[in-house]
Order: C-alpha cells, then sequence, then structure tokens
C-alpha cells in the first residue's frame, strides 16, 4: 500500500492550525515550549478537557510527566504589540531547549494554582492536572482536566501560518537546525531508519 504522503499533511496540517505556548512546572523549576498539536478532549461544559501530545524528545515532555501540570496558552494575533509578544514567546519556547538554560524567565509571568507559569502575553489559557497520558512511541498524548482558565487579551487568535510569515528568516532557519535531532529522535522511537 502507498500512501499519498502529500495529501495526508494537507490533510493532517489542516487539523493543526493554532501553536500553543505550554508551560510546566516540575519540583520548582519551570520551563515550556510551543506545540501545534493541543486539542480539546470533552463535550462536557462543566468540565473541561485539554490534550497536548508532547515529543519524548523535549524536556517539557518529561518534566509534565513526572509534575502531571501544564498550561496550555493561545497566542493574540493582534493588535501588533500583541503580536509581537506572541513572537517573542514562540521564539523564546520553541527556539532552543531549556536544556541549554532558562527560558522562562523573561516573559511576563504569575504563577497558576498548580504552581505553573502563566504568561500574561498570552491570549488566553487553559492549566491543567493529567488524568490520562497514552504512549505513542515517539511522543506521550497527555490528557489534562481543566483546572484553570482566563481570558488574557480581546485580541484574535494566532495561526501557524501569519506567524510564519511573520518570523524572521535567520530563526526559522535555527528552529530548521534544531528539528533535526528531533525528527531522528521520534524515527529511532518508532522503529524507522534515521
Ligand atoms: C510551530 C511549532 C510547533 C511545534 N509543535 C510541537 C509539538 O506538537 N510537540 C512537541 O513536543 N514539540 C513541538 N515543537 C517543538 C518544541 O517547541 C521545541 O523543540 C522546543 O525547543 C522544546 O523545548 P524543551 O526541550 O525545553 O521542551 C514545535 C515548535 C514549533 C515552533
Amino acid at each position: 500500500m502507498t500512501v499519498d504522503l502529500k495529501a495526508a499533511e494537507y490533510t493532517l496540517s489542516g487539523l493543526r492550525p493554532f501553536p500553543v505556548a505550554v508551560t510546566t512546572i516540575d519540583e520548582g523549576e519551570v520551563n515550556g515550549l510551543i506545540s501545534l498539536s493541543a486539542g480539546a478532549a470533552s463535550i462536557v461544559p462543566e468540565a473541561p478537557r485539554v490534550t497536548i501530545s508532547l515529543t519524548k524528545y523535549n524536556k517539557t515532555h518529561d518534566m509534565v510527566l513526572r509534575s502531571g501540570v501544564f498550561v496550555t496558552h493561545l497566542l493574540a494575533a493582534d493588535p501588533e504589540p500583541a503580536l509581537q509578544d506572541s513572537l517573542a514567546i514562540l521564539m523564546g519556547l520553541g527556539g532552543s531547549s531549556g536544556r541549554d538554560g532558562d527560558k522562562i524567565g523573561r516573559f511576563r509571568t504569575k504563577q497558576g494554582v498548580t504552581g505553573a507559569p502563566i504568561l500574561l502575553d498570552a491570549l488566553s489559557y487553559v492549566e491543567a492536572r493529567v488524568v490520562h497520558t497514552l504512549d505513542m512511541d515517539e511522543s506521550t498524548l497527555f490528557v489534562g482536566d481543566v483546572v484553570g482558565a482566563e481570558r488574557l487579551g480581546s485580541g484574535g487568535r494566532l495561526r501557524v501560518g501569519e506567524a510564519w510569515k511573520s518570523l524572521p528568516p535567520e530563526w526559522i532557519e535555527q528552529y530548521e537546525t534544531n528539528h533535526v535531532p528531533q525528527l531522528a529522535s521520534a524515527r529511532r522511537y518508532r522503529g524507522l531508519a534515521d
């Protein structure tokens, strides 16, 4: 069986329009990353649930696995100063690993009910305690009960296409370089050739 990989990519990327900033705390240490994998996981309005899929290669993955807490933030597309804040969060959390130094200290934060840092320049967030995990070989899917939520800004939601158009080309190049070992690690976890 051959799969039309271009059609698969078109379909699957269409399911992931919004980059989110995920933060966590583990034994007093804070960290976070950018993800395109966030989802809503319950139809019960009074008991919302959120999902996030984190690659095992990433430090945030191990921290959420241990601590069982995370915050998922939507980023703002406008007004212009809020877009600039969103791009700073995207570049700050998605461009390097917490293994190489603190990434959270540069941002305005407050502590959520779980202790995890809330990014005050995000558009909105849900804070969650993990209730289920699914080992997906290359990554783990975390399902969380929402224990806190807030709308922080009044602009629209930032879509990944818009973000990508506004990011500096040097940053995109650096991101793509960092992505190479992550992809190789995912292939190894899946038992595929590098
Ligand atoms: C647009 C975008 C989407 C991303 N999506 C994911 C994702 O769904 N899951 C994930 O684990 N990493 C994702 N990443 C990669 C992490 O944000 C990145 O590897 C980060 O540097 C990991 O940091 P950490 O090692 O401190 O956790 C994404 C990055 C970007 C820029």
